[in-house]
């Protein structure tokens, strides 16, 4: 057992799930440890669900899971608005993080968590779920490396659509203290990625925001511009005011020499990768993959969340930082606040952030915005 890693819980909702089937996958390098949900009845419905077994203790206060168990890794699971207290309490006690996205609901709180990781030598891994498919890695190493020529705009959409019932299923959702509207919960990890792909940082953001049709205090529709520090630009749509049936995230990068689109749609992985003379690439880029990840990196990518464990196990073990690492929940958080920001003060604002913005300086905006929007 002392060879492997423990891993707690914290938070057994949805998500949590995905967790479980990762550590179940991993059995041979993590276990784990114990569960902890401040609803009595949350940590058994996840055990009978998951079907896993062995000496997996309850808890419903997180202190004491962290003070009586000192697990190697706290998985971050709750409503974001929590993330903040909880990651800082896990790192204070020398555990790494795996922290759900987004990172906090500030700037201020992100870049303390982010520091603090520094400051205790301790690892977090962020669930930005989209680099961890083996194909985007490999794009994102030959974009770097100049294969493609230089960037020059990228743009993503994420339309997720999700109807007033699943706002209804928690009472956080969509509220602007502990969730943020659709650019904050089903876009950022989707912005994180972008950035990534296109090899820059936002400077500077200019945005607006939506509510179309869904109840909630926060947008169901966003867009923004960001400007690079390469001069590249980026656009981003982000809504849940779409059909249920809708589910599309696609990300595109045009550089000077070819294309390359790729996501899902409708539910379905969706592909285009062409050079500068339009020659599609696709089938080149899959036997790559096949060839450096294996046919098992395939089936893993139906649950994103084993490749961030096994990259993060990996990572504790070879020093190394994980693939979508602390400085990336930093960034994308203040991204985010920037943007939000921005669609506050109709005006661009300059990235990163030079003072505090929180998902709570949002308060009242679409109330005091009803003329205009
Ligand atoms: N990376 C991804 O793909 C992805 C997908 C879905 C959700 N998320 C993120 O995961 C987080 C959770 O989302 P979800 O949909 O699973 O939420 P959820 O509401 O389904 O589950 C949250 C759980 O946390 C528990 N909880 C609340 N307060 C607690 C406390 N103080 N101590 C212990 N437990 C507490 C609740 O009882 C609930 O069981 C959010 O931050 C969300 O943005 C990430």
């Amino acid at each position: 057992m002392d060879s492997k890693r423990s891993v707690i819980i914290i938070g057994c909702g949805r998500v949590a799930s995905k967790h479980i089937k990762a550590i179940k996958k991993l059995k041979d390098r993590c276990y784990l440890a114990a569960l902890v949900d401040n609803n009595p009845d949350a940590p058994a419905r996840l055990l009978a669900s998951s079907g896993l077994k062995g000496d997996i203790k309850i808890y419903s206060d997180y202190k004491l899971a962290i003070e009586e168990l000192h697990p190697d890794i706290v998985a971050v699971t709750v409503p974001s608005g929590l993330h903040y207290s909880i990651a800082e309490y896990a790192l204070e006690h020398d555990c790494h993080l795996l922290l759900e996205k987004p990172m906090t609901m500030s700037s201020s709180e992100s870049r303390k968590i982010y520091e603090l990781s520094l400051a205790k030598e301790r690892k977090i891994a962020m669930g930005h779920i989209f680099r961890y498919f083996p194909l985007v890695s490999l794009l994102q190493q030959d974009i770097a490396s100049g294969k493609f020529g230089k960037v020059t705009h990228g743009t993503i959409f994420v339309r997720w659509g999700h109807k007033d019932d699943y706002y209804q299923t928690a009472a956080w959702r969509g509220t602007w203290k502990t969730d943020g509207g659709a650019l904050m919960n089903q876009t950022i990890h989707a912005i994180d990625l972008l950035v990534w792909l296109m090899g820059s940082t936002p400077i500077e953001a200019e945005a607006m925001l939506a509510q179309r049709l869904r109840s909630i205090e926060a947008e169901d529709l966003g867009m923004a511009i960001l400007r690079m520090n390469d001069g590249a630009l980026a656009s981003i749509e982000g809504t849940t005011a779409t059909s249920d049936k809708e589910h599309a995230a696609m990300f595109t990068v045009f550089c000077e020499n070819g294309v390359i689109n790729l996501g899902i749609r409708k539910g379905k992985p969706s592909l285009n990768i062409r050079n500068g003379s339009g020659k599609k690439l696709n089938g080149k880029y899959i036997r790559k993959q096949l060839k450096s990840y294996g046919l098992s990196s395939m089936l893993n990518a139906l649950n994103p969340h084993t490749g961030i464990y096994k990259d993060f196990l990996d990572a504790l073990d070879d020093g190394r930082q994980p693939l979508a690492d602390a400085a990336s929940g930093y960034t994308s958080v203040d991204t985010l606040m920037g943007i939000y920001k921005s669609a506050l003060l109709k005006k661009a604002v300059t990235l990163p952030l030079e003072d505090d913005f929180s998902s709570m300086d949002m308060q009242g905006f679409f109330e005091n915005n009803k003329k205009s929007i």
